[in-house]
């Protein structure tokens, strides 16, 4: 039977990384086939991947502070599980532990539960503005968003198991369908952010039961920390004594520990594991390449910086020749990122507006990010071109 799956593997050689309008979907799903898929690329999201669920938050949903789940960006490097019946669901916790443990949902719903508003970035988020061009998913502004997540923390998780003195680091297993040959998502944290009281096994996501797109019925959630660390449909728990040997850690998800000339090779030695997302700002309106009326116009957008809070955010209506201070949102948790706006007096002509975030670690967003061959954790101030009436 030509299922959804055997259908995307099919096209997904000539159609990566495309984007296509919901009326693509439609083409793609054709009914009764698309009863019971549940694709929020219905609802404006821009498909990023035909082979694999990927899909980005259009900027200008960037309006709320939390972002409603239908809106919240995907990202699967595999395909999703097809089955995950949660009384059959268990995470097993092992390796460097005392003695190894199995949790039904029942027994992890008895763990005290924590909530921590986390703004997600994916590390390839802005990979389609890297200049010289990288390959990859070429995701624009939009692979990221804020929600809601609660569970329990982690280490009453690992509590349960009682982490031994030799327990460095702490791998995590999804239940997503590996494809091929292909290295499985498994990826490890260090036990200082394991431990930490804001790392959760999370169950929930704006008050709701995890969707299937965003690791039902539990994944891990890392606040600060690039999307890949915050492994969806976990499974497994495992202490390690030392980082996880894998495609995930190494090459994949590494950073330049030196900024290096765009476009040259970066020897792995030269890299370390990408961690804590960098201090970043978008402009959700006015929208790039628009006419816009003259007189008071809201510039306005989001600024986050991981592990780190926004203390300010800059605007330049002009190209970044003269910065006004914008006013920032009254929304805020520590891993959350901040709404803000600027009322623009604008006249009549061509602009190029910017926006500049710094955060409270006294990062600043750079007029250019720093290259590498993967395209991670770009950063640039943003910009967005108008014409005014
Ligand atoms: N976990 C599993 N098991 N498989 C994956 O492919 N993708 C990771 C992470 N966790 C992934 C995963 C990446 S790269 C990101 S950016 C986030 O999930 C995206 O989370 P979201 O789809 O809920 O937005």
């Amino acid at each position: 039977m030509g299922s959804r799956r055997d259908f995307l593997n099919q096209i997904s050689g000539v159609a990566l990384a495309a984007v296509a309008p919901s009326s693509v979907l439609a083409w793609a799903f054709p009914l009764p086939e698309r009863q019971g898929v549940e694709f929020p690329g219905e609802d404006g999201m821009i498909l990023r991947s035909f082979r694999f669920v990927d899909l980005e938050t259009p900027v200008e949903y960037f309006n709320t502070w939390l972002t409603p789940v239908p809106h919240f960006f995907v990202r699967n490097h595999m395909h999703e599980p097809s089955e995950l019946n949660v009384d059959d669901w268990r995470l097993t916790i092992g390796g460097e532990v005392e003695r190894p443990v199995t949790l039904s949902m029942a027994e992890l719903a008895k763990i005290e539960t924590h909530a921590v508003v986390n703004t997600l970035e994916c590390a390839g988020n802005g990979r389609g503005l890297q200049r010289p061009q990288v390959p990859g998913i070429q995701w624009g502004k939009g692979a990221v968003s804020t929600a809601r997540f609660s569970g329990p923390r982690l280490r009453d998780v690992l509590q349960r198991a009682g982490v031994k003195p030799s327990g460095k680091h702490v791998m995590f297993r999804g239940l997503d369908e590996v494809p091929g040959r292909v290295p499985p998502f498994v990826r490890s944290i260090p036990i200082q952010k394991a431990l930490d009281s804001d790392t959760l096994v999370a169950t929930h996501m704006n008050g709701a039961a995890l969707t299937k797109h965003h690791g039902f019925p539990a994944r891990a959630l890392v606040p600060g920390w690039v999307g890949a660390a915050s492994c969806k449909w976990l499974t497994e728990i495992k202490v390690l004594e030392s980082e996880f040997v894998g495609n995930f850690m190494s090459p994949a998800y590494r950073f330049p520990n030196q900024p290096g000339k765009p476009g040259d090779a970066v020897k792995p030695e030269d890299t370390h594991p990408v961690t804590g997302l960098f201090v970043k700002s978008v402009i959700s309106g006015p929208r790039d390449g628009t006419n816009v009326k003259a007189g008071t116009i809201a510039v306005h957008g989001t600024a986050w910086a991981g592990e780190a809070d926004i203390v300010k955010v800059d605007v330049s209506t002009d190209g970044g020749a003269t910065w006004n201070p914008a006013t920032l949102g009254h929304e805020r948790a520590h891993y959350a990122w901040r709404l803000w706006s600027y009322d623009w007096n604008a006249k009549g002509g061509d602009h190029s507006i910017l926006s500049r975030a710094t955060d409270s670690q006294g990062r600043v967003q750079q007029a250019t990010p720093v290259w590498n061959p993967s395209g991670y954790l770009y950063n640039a101030v943003d910009q967005v071109k108008v014409h005014v009436a």
